[in-house]
């Protein structure tokens, strides 16, 4: 799969992401000859740089200034993201590329900035004519996450991004979906046969779905203030997750049979009332922890961040989805940061047998069978169950048969912006999310979250490098049910 000749722009050039990321993307792209020669890189964002400079200082030590099919192909526009100036040269410097390197007037453009500059980016590249192709040629818009704040600010962003740019030309990101391990879903599901017989509300006692990371806020405290655990990870990455683990087959991988499958499952999600979510959600917030040699700070003590804030690191809900196949089935999901793990997994625990013909005293150590997907790190999967202990007794125990991606297969795995990146270029939207997948979202979380704000009751707290706050215990202990804490 190779991209066709174009232009990518990005916006927020001289950013975080856009260093961490997408450079590192394209230059992985270029090196594994996926692009084109008729490739060109353009650099948006205010801060002052010539061409070579965002060439060079961009991309650090990395090899894509070298690289033949880039030679000359990296461009810096430097300006006010309300300017009209700056899609003048911007326009400029793309009917220049498309001359002198053959771009045929295909363009992407890639809105990397903080949220508040999409919409003066979008009128820009309007008011420029930019978001209208040549006959021909194609013209589409990438759009970080946050969506929207909650519902009403994605639908007024949408009347903003359609009003320039129809909606098969937009390409929402959610990294994860770009993740082999997340795709990997689909294959483990609908590529077998030997899944789907159990994979209902007959066998399956209850879904745990965790995105915990061990990092704080680091430097993001400014923008994680206003965002919270739950527009962060919930309300993209794991409803991405628990969307794609859920649905029902689609007939066919392609973009819209796949989606229109996620939305139904959504759509399936129960909401819950103001007087169920204090039993169905739980929110946290870190405090110092760690041990004495690796002390962490509390959220409230990070670099742009209220000493005072009330935002959650943390998040736990248990959500129930009203169709045929899931019926009574709880579904566990919590993510936060300053958790002891960094692990990203869904793991389905099946019933208990109806009877055991072994008397519960040799059982020790047996657990209910499960299987678990493990997005990352150590990537694989595995499908825990009891097996005899060896000896003259008949004891037994949990024993888990185990798949890893690094064993099993010796291809490399590109990194989820290089895929995604890679199928903008190419036009393919199915990992991209749809305008009713981000409705559906923010229907889910937004209550939640409107609940919390009003809620003026001390925000639960938990040491750094635990797993949460104790409420999160008692949400899933209610039924009886356990973390997966083990990890
Ligand atoms: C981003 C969030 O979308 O995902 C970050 O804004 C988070 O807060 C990151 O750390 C996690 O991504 P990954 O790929 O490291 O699991």
């Amino acid at each position: 799969r190779n991209a066709p000749p174009a232009t990518l722009v990005i916006f927020g050039a001289s950013g975080d992401l856009t260093r961490r990321k997408l450079l590192p993307a394209v230059e992985s792209l270029a090196r594994h000859n996926r692009l084109p020669g008729e490739f060109a890189l353009v650099g948006v964002a205010r801060t002052p740089m010539e061409d070579h400079q965002f060439a060079e200082s961009a991309l650090g030590g990395r090899s894509l200034a070298d690289k033949a099919q880039l030679q000359g192909g990296i461009r810096y526009v430097s300006g006010g993201y309300d300017n009209p100036e700056t899609y003048k040269r911007l326009a400029e410097v793309l009917d220049e590329l498309d001359a002198t390197r053959g771009t045929s007037g295909n363009r992407i453009f890639y809105l990397s900035t903080p949220a508040e500059a999409f919409e003066p980016v979008i009128n820009g590249l309007a008011g420029a004519g930019l978001n209208h192709p040549r006959e021909g040629s194609f013209s589409r818009l990438v759009i970080e996450k946050p969506y929207g704040n909650d519902l009403r600010t994605a639908h007024e962003l949408d009347a903003v991004v359609h009003a320039a740019f129809d909606e098969p030309n937009v390409f929402r990101i959610d990294h994860y979906l770009g993740k082999d391990t997340v795709q990997n879903v689909l294959a483990l599901r609908f590529a077998n046969a030997i899944f789907q017989p159990i994979w209902n509300r007959s066998w399956v006692d209850h879904v745990q779905i965790t995105v915990a990371e061990t990092l704080g806020v680091g430097s993001r405290g400014g923008f994680y203030e206003h965002a919270g655990a739950m527009r962060d990870i919930v309300q993209n990455h794991v409803l991405q997750v628990l969307a794609l683990s859920l649905m029902e087959p689609p007939a066919s991988f392609d973009a819209e049979g796949l989606r229109n499958e996620k939305v139904k499952l959504l759509q399936a999600i129960r909401l819950p009332t103001d007087r169920d979510i204090a039993d169905l959600a739980v929110r946290g917030q870190y405090t110092r922890g760690g041990t004495r040699e690796d002390l962490m700070a509390g959220y409230r003590d990070e670099v742009g961040v209220d000493p005072l804030s009330r935002t959650e690191t943390y998040a736990a809900m248990r959500l129930n989805v009203d169709n045929w196949r899931w019926a009574g089935v709880p579904f566990y999901v919590r993510t936060g940061k300053r958790l002891p793990a960094r692990v990203t997994e869904v793991a389905l625990q099946f019933q208990r047998p109806p009877h055991l013909p072994i008397p519960t005293n040799q059982l020790t150590e047996l657990d209910a069978d499960a299987l678990i997907l493990r997005i990352q790190p150590n990537e694989g999967i595995s499908l825990r169950f009891g097996a005899k202990v060896p000896g003259h007794s008949f004891r037994v125990r949990t024993a888990s048969m185990d798949f890893s991606y690094e064993q099993t297969f010796r291809e490399e795995s590109p990194e989820a912006y290089e895929r995604l990146l890679l199928d903008a270029l190419l036009g393919d939207p199915t990992l991209f999310i749809r305008t009713d997948e981000v409705e559906q979202c923010w229907r889910i979380v937004d209550p939640i979250i409107e609940h919390w704000k009003n809620d003026m009751s001390p925000i639960p707290t938990y040491e750094a490098a635990s797993w949460g706050p104790t409420d999160a215990d008692r949400l899933i202990g209610r039924s009886g049910r356990k973390w997966r804490n083990e990890i």
